[in-house]
């Protein structure tokens, strides 16, 4: 395969429909390989776009938007960097040619918890949590009385916990549902009602599909664990390797390759897993892209997810990935809402050893949103978190 030199013909040249701090490592991967980046989103001055070659602000729903930039950029390829996107414009950008990344249908199956939960558990037939589909709270009602309470709603589409709510009785499915259903992404009203299970920890299987030859290969990383505080629906910390035993992280690989091959296309995928504390382990659902808690990779192994999807996404064969040392990643979290915020405690977070800082340079902060991660690595994943957690604990966001 040729490659040019950016910004000039012949140039390779990936696009970015989301530019998070996820296409920000994806768009500096690719700036190290001299592929051209062109980074979009719905607000000016995005992680990625501080490291893109250039960049478009359009609402990501805009289907029309999205398919003029395409065809004006004609990306090697498109890749789908958030959920809340037009997806019947990649399916349409697809079927012109364009390679979406790891696929259009992919895309549309996994922003959607319906389509998901029934290609995981009833095509598949992998473990999930128990659920039911609903679009009423007299629905709701019917599938509590069966699951238990408290039980759990989430919206049919929605991202980073929002509109879950946990029903505690009876009582509370009206304004449960009611809440669930504003909270949405779209007009829908349906909603799955999951039991709502003790969790003891979670894992994400890095899964990819790359080349090999003329045939494309699944392979999968030894998950990631995390676990969150409770009643904390964001991911806090993660570390690699697992601390799990290697049955439980058998399966889980296991299931992360079925639910990939099913989904098909180019690139990696973040397995999301569930193990409970009466030891069930449950898929959850599927990221089409490098996922947060994957953030640890940058430290943990010789080829990090952004690199794996940037270059599974150019055709790239990838070799067996290799876990170089134990590590662990920590958000750094903002609590209020402000502009141009600043950061103290950096140079203190810097000072412990195998601490490394990445500040995402979002311009603007609400209470809960996440403006960088800590990484770190120690002699045991356990040094590296106890080193994680300190060096966030020095770092804090300050707006005015
Ligand atoms: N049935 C359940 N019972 C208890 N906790 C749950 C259940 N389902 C999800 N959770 C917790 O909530 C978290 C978020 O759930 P889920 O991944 O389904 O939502 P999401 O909106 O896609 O969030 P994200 O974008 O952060 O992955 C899970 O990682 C898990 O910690
Ligand atoms: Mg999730």
């Amino acid at each position: 395969m040729e490659f040019g030199t950016p910004l000039m013909e012949g140039a390779r040249r990936i696009l970015l429909l989301g530019s998070g701090e996820l296409g920000k490592e994806m768009a500096i991967e690719s700036q190290r390989l001299g592929v051209e980046v062109v980074a979009v989103d719905r607000y000016d001055m995005a992680p990625a776009m501080h490291v893109a070659h250039r960049r478009y602000v359009i609402n990501m729903m805009d289907g029309k938007a999205i398919k003029a930039i395409v065809r004006r950029e004609v990306p090697d390829a498109v890749i789908a960097e958030i959920e809340a996107i037009n997806t019947d414009a990649l399916v349409e950008l697809e079927e012109e040619g364009f390679r979406v990344v790891p696929n259009a249908r992919a895309v549309k199956v996994c922003m959607n918890r319906v389509e998901l939960r029934r290609l995981a558990a009833e095509k598949l037939g992998l473990p999930t949590t128990k659920y039911y589909v609903a679009e009423s709270p007299s629905d709701v009602e019917r599938a509590c009385k069966d699951l238990g309470y408290p039980c759990l709603i989430k919206p049919e589409m929605s991202s980073s916990g929002h509109g879950h709510v946990i029903i505690k009785s009876r009582d509370g499915v009206e304004e449960g549902f009611r809440r669930a259903v504003e909270h949405a992404r779209g007009a829908s009203r349906k909603v799955i009602v999951e039991e709502f299970v003790e969790i003891d920890r979670e894992f994400t299987a890095l899964t990819y599909r790359h080349r090999v030859g003329n045939s494309i290969e699944t392979r999968t990383l030894t998950p990631i664990e995390h676990q969150r505080p409770k009643g904390v629906f964001h991911y806090v910390e993660s570390w690699h390797p697992p601390t799990a035993n290697e049955s439980v992280l058998k399966t889980a690989k296991e299931m992360a390759i079925k639910v990939v091959d099913e989904l098909g296309g180019l690139g990696i995928y973040g397995v999301e897993l569930i193990l409970t504390r009466d030891g069930r382990l449950l898929f959850s659902e599927v990221a089409p892209r490098p996922h947060d808690t994957g953030l640890v990779t940058l430290v943990s192994t010789d080829i990090n997810e952004f690199q794996i999807h940037v270059r599974a996404a150019l055709g790239f064969q990838i070799p067996e990935v290799k876990l170089v040392t134990p590590a662990a990643s920590h958000v750094i979290i903002a609590d209020n809402e402000g502009y141009a915020p600043r950061f103290i405690g950096i140079e203190e977070a810097l000072a412990i050893p195998g601490v490394q800082v990445r500040l995402f340079g979002k311009p603007s902060t609400y209470r809960g949103r996440r403006m960088g991660v800590v990484l770190a690595v120690g002699d045991t994943v356990n040094e590296a978190r106890e080193r994680a957690r300190l060096a966030a604990s020095k770092i804090k966001v300050i707006t005015h």
